[in-house]
């Protein structure tokens, strides 16, 4: 693999908000029921700074946008990542990524299938007063960005849930499975929107395997690999598919 980097330790990421050490867990519990957030989700509610610095300022979630938002701390680091005037974020979600791609000085045309979830990037980008240089499109990012051309395209594409943790290791190399596929379709479909110029970001879940990746780079075309660490835990993967120059 060429140009294969090392492990990125991302620091930060304060799972309580500043000047909150601790908290009761009956204030919790009031806390979730109030903003109607699923006891299931109470684990991803903890670490809602760390998705949301700006949480407590009006962020809006949906439950698949709890699991699946890029922490800010890695979202503003792959944003300083990926240079470009405008860049596309495939598959928005609940804004974590192109809120930071924006905040990083881009101009981004964010595609999601679902509409409330578009909706809910939209104020989320609001809050953080970056909502005027994204354009947000509800649609398949497959048809919908058809003729599209940008300098950096970033593909978060959903994982399949919690469950991938529980996996050996994800194979998305193959072609084989729905992650593998999509991933197969958004890189081509990437390329043709860079013109195979600019740069295709991939995120990744943290076991998937290194070696089939090797085959998803074109001619003429380096990968490198970024291990995301917050706190001294592997999250996930950043693969950059980047023209050899
Ligand atoms: C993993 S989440 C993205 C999380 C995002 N990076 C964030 O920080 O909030 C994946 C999103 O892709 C959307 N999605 C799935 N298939 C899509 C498609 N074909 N076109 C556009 N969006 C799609 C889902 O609705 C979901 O919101």
């Amino acid at each position: 693999m060429d140009g294969a980097s090392g492990g990125v330790g991302v620091a930060g990421g304060a799972v309580q908000g500043p000047g909150r050490p601790w908290v009761s867990l009956k204030s919790c519990e009031a806390a979730l029921a109030r903003q109607a957030v699923p006891r299931r989700l109470f684990k991803y509610w903890l670490q809602r700074y760390c998705l949301f610095s700006r949480y407590d300022e009006g962020v809006q979630m949906d439950s698949e946008g709890w699991y699946s938002a890029t922490p800010e701390v890695v979202a503003a680091h792959q944003a300083r990542a990926c240079r470009g005037d405008l860049i596309v974020d495939a598959f928005t979600g609940v804004g974590g990524n192109a809120i930071q791609f924006a905040a990083a000085g881009a101009s981004v045309l964010a595609f999601d299938l679902s509409p409330s979830r578009i909706e809910l990037a939209r104020r989320n980008a609001e809050v953080y007063g970056v909502a005027g240089r994204i354009d947000f499109i509800c649609g398949d990012f497959f048809s919908a960005g058809r003729g599209v051309r940008a300098d950096v395209v970033f593909l978060s594409p959903p994982w399949g849930g919690p469950s991938y943790a529980g996996m050996e290791c994800v194979d998305v190399g193959n072609g084989r499975g729905p992650l593998a596929e999509m991933v197969g379709r958004a890189v081509r479909a990437a390329r043709k929107m860079t013109d195979g110029r600019g740069t295709v970001v991939l995120f990744l879940p943290k076991n998937t395997n290194l070696i089939g990746l090797r085959g998803m780079a074109g001619h003429r075309e380096d990968v490198r690999v970024e291990v995301i660490v917050v706190n001294g835990a592997v999250k996930a993967l950043t693969v950059y598919l980047e023209p050899r120059r």
